[in-house]
């Protein structure tokens, strides 16, 4: 539309002036901030931007390719793809605290983008060419919750790399800074990125690692993401993506129950299915999912996915219930 060409073009501008002849590092997290504020800059200055993308092993299926196929093909970005899944899964090694996981995936996080930024400033090489930018795609709101400083984002504490070391700094370069959440998909739209990404529902920055109750293993992750991805297909074949504000899918790997398929008895592990309406994250209610929608859910997953013989429904509003269960 006429506003959102407008828009793209005001910050096309504006990011063209403030970053010169620079090179410019944005971090790709899958979620739809960073792809569209890294495609604004590429738009604007091309060559002169690197995407660093850090691949934890904790995303939903699809979603690391999603960013280095399509994102990549369809904006032309330069992007570095660092594979730390063994990394991120020695550092959770036999922990089950939420705290902790968190933590422990924020400082892995930190420690292998900054790896990257090294290794992508020193390849950027001489004089005037050298990389004194990095993208973020803080929004409005955030800009407001922070009291208008730059580029800190509350609950995304982990993705916020503010806090970097002496001979890393970087001014920050944050094209979404007047958008609300609605403006920046439409912005991703404009920009042609993918609808799957462009409305993605909200995912933590820690990812499946907070859905996995217990500690969390390459095994347990792929029990997870193949139930996550036919309750993600099954809600979008009904309709309903714009109507559930999120569904996280939790898996109860320390639990299990018996139960019985064909003529086996089985005893397996039970996920829960958490869908929620909410505005603002702030608080939220559990979706009303109709009862045939969920027996679809229900009767795929315990038929594709081995390991789990019972769904279950989370019916707790926020408050008092978060909406993730870490
Ligand atoms: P809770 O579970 O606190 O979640 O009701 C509120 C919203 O925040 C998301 N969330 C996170 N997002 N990093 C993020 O970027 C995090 O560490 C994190 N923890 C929770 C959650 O998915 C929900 O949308």
């Amino acid at each position: 539309t006429w506003t959102m060409v407008n828009i793209v073009e005001e910050q096309v501008d504006r990011i063209r002036g403030q970053i010169g002849d620079k090179q410019v590092i944005c971090a790709l997290s899958g979620g739809v901030d960073s792809a569209v504020a890294g495609a604004l800059v590429q738009r604007a200055v091309g060559e002169q931007l690197t995407c660093v993308f850090v691949d934890h092993g904790l995303l939903r299926k699809g979603e690391a390719e999603q960013v280095e196929k399509d994102y990549v093909n369809i904006t032309g970005a330069k992007l570095k793809v660092v594979d730390a899944q063994a990394q991120f899964l020695d550092a959770l090694a036999g922990v089950s605290d939420p705290e902790e996981k968190r933590k422990i995936i924020g400082r892995e996080f930190i420690r292998v983008f900054e790896q990257a930024a090294r290794e992508v400033v020193a390849e950027s090489g001489d004089g005037d060419s050298e990389v004194e930018f990095l993208v973020q795609g803080t929004l409005y709101p955030d800009v407001v919750e922070s009291g208008g400083g730059t580029g800190t984002a509350n609950i995304k504490s982990h993705h916020n790399v503010g806090g970097l070391p002496e001979d890393l700094q970087f001014t920050l370069v944050e094209p979404l800074r007047e958008l609300f959440k609605d403006e920046v998909r439409k912005v991703g739209e404009e920009l042609g990125l993918p609808s799957e990404m462009v409305w993605r529902q909200p995912f933590p920055g820690p990812g499946l690692g907070i859905r996995i109750i217990g500690e969390v293993t390459r095994e347990r992750l792929e029990i997870l993401r193949d139930a996550d991805a036919i309750a993600r297909e099954e809600l979008s074949r009904a309709g309903l993506d714009r109507d559930i504000w999120q569904c996280p899918v939790v898996l109860l790997a320390d639990v299990r129950s018996v139960g019985v398929q064909g003529d086996g008895r089985t005893y397996g592990h039970p996920v829960v299915l958490r869908p929620v309406s909410s505005e603002d994250a702030m608080t939220a209610d559990w979706s009303r999912v109709p009862y045939d929608v969920l027996a679809q859910i229900s009767n795929r997953i315990t038929n594709e996915v081995r390991e789990i013989n019972r769904v279950t429904l989370d019916v707790t509003s926020k408050p008092p219930g978060t909406i993730e269960w870490e």
